[in-house]
């Protein structure tokens, strides 16, 4: 039988690539994902490429093939779990209403937000973590915001918006932040600094931000 696995690739270096998704990948025969996810998988016989743009579209197209009767491989970065592929497919599956039919298979990865835990040696059970990805943020970060526990969280666009963003809604300029970029990767950062200096900086996307 045909099966659609979800793996997560982790955050980016092929260091913390788990061998069950280089085995799914092996399994399937098409493998989908951006070119950062494919590029760590040469083993992938046949590849597509998505980009934010076709998103869906290509989700889509999985689970049809999948259903179609060949297998196919999600390669999603991190975990699949947060704030990646698991979510959308899971509703584009159930749109279909193909629940019954679709074998699916979820392999975990680390995500960026466990790698940022690991680099600032939070342990992320004594963590909140939250994202703001694929939506705007929201003050639902205020209520946790001053509970003693760091707070994880994956910016909505980038970390100078989610700073400014606190700071129209009264958080001390001075507060603690560690923002930690391109993880995993050779020219991975982890710089302390401030709210108010975040709202002002230019960190690209890839970005983790915690809130002290
Ligand atoms: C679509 S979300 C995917 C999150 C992913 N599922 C995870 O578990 O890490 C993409 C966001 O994750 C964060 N991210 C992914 N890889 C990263 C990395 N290597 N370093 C820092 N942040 C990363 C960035 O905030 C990026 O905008």
């Amino acid at each position: 039988m045909s099966k659609l696995y979800i793996a997560g690739i982790g955050p980016g270096s092929a260091d913390y690539v788990i061998p069950a998704a280089r085995t799914a990948v092996k399994s399937a025969k098409i493998t989908i994902g951006s070119k950062r996810a494919l590029d760590l998988f040469p083993e992938a016989s046949e590849k597509i490429y998505l980009n934010v743009k076709d998103v869906q579209e290509k989700l889509e197209m999985a689970v049809d093939l999948v259903h179609e009767g060949t297998s196919v491989c999600v390669l999603s970065t991190g975990d699949p779990g947060f704030s990646g592929v698991l979510k959308p497919i899971k509703r584009i599956i159930k749109d279909k209403k193909l629940e019954r039919s679709i074998n699916l298979e979820v392999i975990p990865g680390i995500s960026s937000l466990q790698l940022c835990a690991a680099r600032l040696e939070i342990p992320w059970d004594e963590s909140d973590l939250m994202t703001f990805h694929g939506r705007e943020n929201s003050v639902e970060v205020m209520d946790i915001l001053d509970n003693g526990r760091p707070t994880i969280t994956l910016p909505s666009k980038s970390t100078a918006d989610m700073a400014q963003f606190l700071l129209d809604n009264g958080v001390n300029p001075k507060r603690k932040v560690v923002i930690c970029e391109r993880l995993s990767y050779s020219n991975e950062e982890v710089v302390a600094s401030t709210i108010e200096k975040v709202a002002q900086s230019n960190f690209t996307y890839m970005c983790v931000m915690v809130i002290y």
